[in-house]
């Protein structure tokens, strides 16, 4: 049976590079579930984009002397770059500032409003006179009003850390020109969470057993401890989506409520290039389908309340706003199988000290299939993880390459060179060969579990530890001896561990789709393992954009072992990976902190 499997991926910040910790955190471990769910035959829809709005992107614009729309351009098509060079196999990577977001995010903000949830309160706000302007938060600075330092942002002190009320700061100044502020009166929308606390809570309870435990408990933690109580969802700011409202000029919808509504639009756009505007309903309608969020820890309150909570609050309401039909109440959180943080080196990852492992950079000189191996091994599922230099060189040294590398590597050109390039007729097997053959057989039992539950790091370390049976096989058998005394026995053993590898190639497909694909060539196959990824530009009233797109023969199952035909022809192989020179972990380590 093939089921529905919406994978929705957090949306990056269109301010800011993305770095190993980013990827391991949300991006990764996305792309592996949904290779692994399109090979065992499931319709996977996996869509995200760039968060292009709010204060992140101003406040750079703002340092750089550019504009927002600049800043979100540049850095869009970096991350477009970026994630086809990783293989992130988005269905659609599309961005928040699309004619079709602004739509669906109205629609939803408007949904809310009928539906009784959101109301209006005036509050006062710093105001620059000077820029004739309000001022978010980080846009002031002052004395901290609890420890004295001079230089506190209007939402945070950075010398002792405590979270400010913007309006208590002694000596307010604005971080544009310097000028002293005023506290001026203005109007916003909130979103009535008390209302929501039951459902919302209940919600929670029902996926306590099946959860991840730390996003349960901070999310109902969180609960308890404040209550729900009435939060802003508009900001005195004009780049963002505007408030729907006549007389709401000059005001936004706040960027953290309308990018997770991302997960909705883009897959309403996705279905729109498909030429199937209503398929969306088969991931969002259908009650059989399952959501999944893949998430840092950071991001939780927003996707396990916030979320859930606008899910509930639209009721069946979205699609008449959105396009006057008769409506469908929409699928809640499925899973949100939030991962814990990669540090480098012993230290927080930060951009502003250097203090990074950036994606691009990074894959200007190595290849991306390593870094999925360290980010995958190394997966933060249920700790904070370390990035170490010295680490990642053990390991793809003495783990991807000696292990898997020189397996695939020495079947392979053994085989090609003593049976003229087409895999050994086997005759009858013996039970050592049977037997390595069911361990792999079952390796796709144990491993899909393993992925379908979301435990990537065991997955990853069963296939290792089934490329080491097979390593140990081979040493057992030796076919360089049996070659020389009896050459149908080598045949024996060549035609087993071709066929093993050939299997493996599926398991590690997910984890290291560019090495797997490439030994699916050398096997002698023609049809590709996956499809391929493009980009494609596309214009809406409101401007263009560019996405990334996958493109998948829909949902050929081929979780399977193989079935190697004797008499195939096989390629001329070449290494799958490169061993690495020790010196790197200093050269590294050095251009660390400049
Ligand atoms: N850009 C934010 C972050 O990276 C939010 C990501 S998820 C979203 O933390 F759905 F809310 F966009
Ligand atoms: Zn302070």
């Amino acid at each position: 049976m093939s089921d529905h499997i919406l994978v929705a991926v957090a949306w990056p910040y269109a301010s800011a590079d993305i770095h190993v910790g980013n990827i391991t955190g949300s991006y990764l471990p996305a792309d592996i579930f949904s290779r692994y769910q399109r090979l065992a035959g499931n319709h996977v829809l996996m869509v995200s984009g760039s968060d292009s709005h709010g204060t992140p992107v101003t406040v750079k614009a703002d340092k750089e002397g550019s504009t927002p729309i600049e800043v979100y351009k540049r850095y869009h098509a970096d991350f477009l770059t970026l994630f086809q060079k990783l293989g992130l196999t988005y269905d659609l990577f599309t961005t928040t500032h699309t004619n079709n977001h602004f739509k669906v995010a109205q629609s939803i903000f408007l949904a809310l409003k009928e539906n009784g949830y959101l109301y209006t309160k005036v509050e006062e706000q710093w105001f620059s006179e000077s820029q004739n302007k309000f001022l978010p938060d980080r846009y002031v600075e002052g004395t901290c009003y609890i420890c004295g330092y001079e230089k506190a942002r209007g939402d945070q002190c950075d010398k002792c850390g405590s979270i400010l009320d913007a309006h208590e700061l002694i000596n307010p100044r604005s971080k544009i020109d310097g000028a002293t502020p005023i506290l001026k009166k203005t109007e916003h929308f909130y979103l009535d969470l008390s209302k929501l606390e039951k459902p919302i809570v209940e919600f929670l309870e029902s996926k306590q057993d099946s959860w991840r435990s730390n996003v349960v408990r901070q999310s109902l933690g969180w609960i308890k401890a404040e209550g729900l109580r009435g939060r802003p969802i508009t900001r005195d700011l004009d780049w963002g989506i505007p408030v729907p409202i006549n007389g709401w000029k000059g005001k936004c919808l706040y960027v953290w409520f309308e990018a997770v509504i991302g997960y909705l639009s883009a897959a309403i756009e996705w279905s729109q290039l498909t030429n199937n505007k209503d398929a969306w309903h088969s991931w969002w309608v259908d009650h059989n389908a399952r959501t999944y969020y893949f998430i840092g820890k950071d991001n939780i309150p927003f996707h396990a309340i916030m979320w859930p909570a606008y899910l509930i609050g639209v009721e069946d309401q979205f699609e008449k706003i959105y396009e006057g039909k008769e409506g469908n109440f929409l699928n809640l959180p499925y899973d949100v199988p939030a991962n814990e943080f990669m540090n480098l080196e012993g230290r927080k990852i930060s951009g502003s000290a250097n203090w990074g492992v950036w994606g691009l950079d990074f894959l200007s000189r190595y290849d991306p299939d390593p870094l999925r191996y360290y980010l995958t091994i190394n997966m933060p599922e249920s700790k904070d993880t370390d990035w170490d230099w010295a680490d990642f060189l053990a390991r793809n040294n003495n783990e991807l390459v000696a292990n898997w590398g020189n397996l695939a590597n020495r079947v392979l050109s053994f085989a090609y060179k003593h049976w003229n390039g087409v895999v050994p007729t086997p005759g009858e097997l013996r039970p050592a060969d049977k037997e390595i053959l069911t361990t792999i057989e079952h390796g796709f039992e144990t491993v899909g579990n393993l992925i379908n539950t979301i435990k990537l790091r065991p997955a990853l370390n069963e296939t290792m530890r089934l490329s080491s049976e097979v390593n140990k096989y081979l040493d057992q058998m030796a076919p360089w001896f049996e070659i020389k005394q009896d050459k149908e026995k080598a045949a024996k053993t060549i035609y087993t561990a071709l066929q093993a590898i050939d299997s493996l190639k599926t398991l590690f497909a997910p984890f290291l789709p560019f090495s797997s694909e490439q030994l699916h060539k050398y096997m002698g196959y023609s049809q590709p393992l996956f499809g391929i990824q493009t980009t494609e530009i596309i214009s809406d009233e409101l401007n263009e954009h560019t996405v990334l797109r996958y493109l998948s023969e829909q949902s050929v199952g081929r979780w399977t072992p193989s079935q190697l035909l004797p008499g195939k022809p096989i390629q001329q192989p070449a290494p799958l990976f490169r061993k690495l020179d020790a010196k790197i972990v200093e050269e590294e380590r050095a251009r660390l902190n400049k």
